[in-house]
C-alpha cells in the first residue's frame, strides 16, 4: 500500500461533515503522525489536540473506526492489518461536547471530578516532617488507578454514558474516587467515596467492560467501581438498592447456585416498591409462562463446590 486516506469528521461550530485526506503511507507511524502531516501539508484549519506524543499527557484521544484510542500510541500498521483497508474514519471522542473538529470540551467533566476530591487529605495531627511513607503492598493497591492519564477513552465508549449520563460519573472519576479512597496515606476516605455513591450513580454501572477494554493504559475503571461498591458497604452504606441487590445475588448463589427471580426484586426493592412497580411486568411474564410463582430453585448439581468457593473467598478476605 502506498497511500492512506483519513476520513475525518469536521465541525465548525454549526456544521458537521466528513472530509477525506489522502497522503503517502509510511511504516512504523501512528495515527497522530497522519493528523500532523495533514495539518502541516494539506489543511491548516484541521483542529485536534496533542502534546507529549508519548502516551503520557492524555490529550490526543480520538475515535478510529468507531473505537476510542490515543492517536499517538495507535500504530497505523496495526490498524491497517486489523481493518484490511487503506481508509480510516477518525472522529472526536463520544459523550463529550465537540468544540471544533476533533477537539472536545473537558471542562464540565473536570469540574465534576473535583467532587471526589482527587487529592490526598492528611490528618491534621500528622507530623509532615515524617513524610508519607507507603509499603510496597499498599502502593500496589493504588498502582492501577494511578496510571490513569485522563485521556477520556473510557467515557467515549461507556455504555451507560451513551444511554443516559444523568447522575452517572465518568469512569475516570470513579477511578480517581477509588484511588484516593483506598490510599493508605489518606485520612478521609469517605470524602472521596461518598460523592460517587450519592451523586455519581455508583450502582448504575452495567459492567459492559468497555472502559477496561478501551483504556490505552490498561487502567480498569469497572474494577474500581466494584472496589468502591465494596468499600461503601464496608463503611456501612448497605441500605441502598445496589447494595441490597448485591446481597440478594450473594445469598441466592450461595444457597442454590442460581438466582431466584421471584424473590430478587423483593429483596432488592422491598415489598411495597415491588408491588407498585413490578406487578404489571410480573403479570405479563406470568401470561407468557416465563414466571412460575410456585417454582423455588433447588440447589444445582455441585452446589458444594460453589459453597467451597464462597468459604475460600471469605477466608482469603479475612487474611
Ligand atoms: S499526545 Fe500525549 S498522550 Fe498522545
Amino acid at each position: 500500500m502506498d497511500k492512506i486516506t483519513y476520513r475525518i469528521k469536521r465541525f465548525d461550530g454549526t456544521r458537521e461533515w466528513f472530509q477525506e485526506y489522502t497522503f503517502p503511507y509510511e511504516k512504523n507511524k501512528t495515527v497522530l503522525w497522519g493528523l500532523i502531516k495533514i495539518r502541516d501539508e494539506q489543511d491548516p484549519t484541521l483542529n485536534f489536540t496533542s502534546a507529549c506524543r508519548s502516551a503520557i499527557c492524555g490529550s490526543c484521544g480520538v475515535r478510529v473506526n468507531g473505537n476510542a484510542a490515543l492517536a499517538c500510541k495507535t500504530s497505523l500498521d496495526e490498524l491497517l492489518e486489523i481493518y484490511q483497508t487503506s481508509t480510516l474514519t477518525i472522529e472526536p471522542l463520544s459523550n463529550y461536547r465537540v468544540i471544533r473538529d476533533l477537539v472536545v470540551d473537558w471542562e464540565p467533566k473536570l469540574e465534576r471530578m473535583k467532587e471526589v476530591k482527587p487529592w490526598l487529605i492528611a490528618s491534621e495531627e500528622k507530623d509532615l516532617s515524617l513524610g508519607f511513607i507507603q509499603s510496597e503492598e499498599e502502593f500496589h493497591k493504588i498502582s492501577n488507578p494511578t496510571d490513569c492519564i485522563l485521556c477520556g477513552c473510557c467515557v467515549s465508549e461507556c455504555t451507560q454514558h451513551s444511554t443516559n449520563s444523568q447522575g452517572f460519573y465518568e469512569p475516570f472519576i470513579f477511578t480517581k474516587s477509588y484511588r484516593f479512597t483506598i490510599d493508605s496515606r489518606d485520612n478521609a476516605p469517605s470524602q472521596h467515596l461518598t460523592p460517587s455513591l450519592e451523586k455519581g450513580g455508583l450502582w448504575k454501572c452495567v459492567r459492559c467492560m468497555q472502559c477496561v477494554t478501551k483504556c490505552p493504559k490498561g487502567v480498569r475503571p469497572a474494577d474500581h467501581i466494584s472496589g468502591l461498591r465494596k468499600e461503601s458497604m464496608g463503611l456501612g452504606h448497605q441500605q441502598n438498592k445496589g447494595a441490597r441487590h448485591a446481597y440478594a445475588f450473594y445469598d441466592d448463589i450461595r444457597k442454590t447456585g442460581r438466582l431466584n427471580e421471584m424473590t430478587l426484586p423483593l429483596k432488592t426493592e422491598g415489598l411495597t416498591k415491588t408491588l407498585s412497580r413490578r406487578i404489571p411486568l410480573a403479570l405479563r411474564l406470568l401470561r407468557k409462562g416465563k414466571l412460575n410463582p410456585l417454582h423455588f430453585p433447588r440447589p444445582v448439581q455441585g452446589i458444594e463446590g460453589v459453597r467451597k468457593i464462597y468459604r475460600l473467598v471469605q477466608k482469603e478476605e479475612r487474611s
